[in-house]
């Protein structure tokens, strides 16, 4: 099958390593490859480890900026979180001189940012909010994996600096701590890549989920959120990506990249081992070769 020679033609590529920076991550089994695709129809195609789950991490981003569109409006949002790739890494401090905004809702300092306008009285109630909205993309219920959750928490100490830093700029309203265990746990929701192939599809239809035929968001929030992915969604290599695959995407340190191919496809790719960037080697390459091979560079 298609998919599965694209994945035959990447597995010998062996470089990188998994995120090493929090326990539970670095112990995934390096070797897990997964590919699928969802058309405009619903039909969903995978190949390779497709039932495997993992955590969704900084692909989280996309759907709590969704959610942040869809119920506060663009000017709110883009009033408190700016839409310019930082050219930094993503755990920088990334911060506008002078004003504190962080510069994109996609690098940490701007997802925390974006996670804190979500509306909840206490970490329970916000994080429900942004899984129903995971969930709604995905079209089945997720939930956050525990022990990641715990693992992250426990040596997120640069996120919990940033989070502070964002509060002393007034750029944070509630309770510190609330926001970055929030953020935490939005982080620590399990996926499988063909989930993250289906948000990435509802995505690329305009906020319409074609495998349950359900409405997510609003067509101007989808083409938003895209909007940011195609500039900021691979961090310090968003440049080089659109120049290379042409497609808006999203990347996270479990070794998952999700990709937006407009009124085409959604597509993800899963392996565990990361390049300098914080992005997934094979995930990229494969999702590159898609590309290359189905003519989606959108340019
Ligand atoms: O903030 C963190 O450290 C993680 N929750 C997510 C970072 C991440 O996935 C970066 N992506 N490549």
């Amino acid at each position: 099958m298609l998919l599965e020679a694209a994945l035959d033609d990447i597995r010998p590529r062996t470089s990188g390593a998994p995120a090493g920076y929090i326990p539970e991550l670095a112990d995934a089994d390096p070797d897990r490859l997964a590919l699928a695709v969802v058309g405009p129809r619903g039909r969903v195609i995978t190949a390779g480890d497709d039932h495997v789950e993992f955590t969704i991490q900084s692909m989280s981003k996309p759907f709590v900026l969704a959610l942040a569109l869809q119920t506060m409006g663009r000017d709110s949002v883009f009033g408190r979180v700016g839409a310019e790739p930082s050219g930094e890494p993503f755990n920088a401090i990334s911060l506008e001189p002078g004003t504190g905004r962080p510069a994109n809702p996609m690098v940490n300092a701007g997802a925390i940012a974006t996670t804190a306008l979500i509306a909840g009285e206490d970490i329970d109630q916000r994080t429900a909010r942004v899984i129903e909205m995971m969930s709604a993309f995905a079209g089945r219920s997720l939930w956050v994996d525990e022990a990641v959750y715990r693992s992250k928490s426990a040596t997120g100490d640069r996120n919990r600096a940033l989070a502070h830093l964002l509060k002393s700029y007034g750029h944070i309203a509630g309770r510190v701590d609330d926001v970055v265990e929030s953020y935490f746990r939005q982080c620590s929701v399990l996926v499988t890549v063909r989930d993250l192939a289906v948000m990435a599809a509802t995505l690329a239809f305009g906020g319409r989920n074609p495998v349950t035929g359900d409405r997510v968001v609003d067509e101007r929030v989808a083409r938003d959120v895209t909007s940011i992915m195609a500039s900021c969604g691979m961090y310090d290599f968003s440049g080089e990506w659109l120049l290379r695959v042409g497609l808006p995407a999203k990347s996270g340190v479990s070794g998952g990249v999700l990709a937006v191919a407009p009124s085409q496809f959604g597509v993800a790719a899963f392996s565990p081992r990361l390049d300098e960037h914080g992005n997934s080697v094979r995930a990229s390459a494969v999702v590159e070769m898609l590309s290359e091979r189905f003519g989606m560079h959108l340019l």
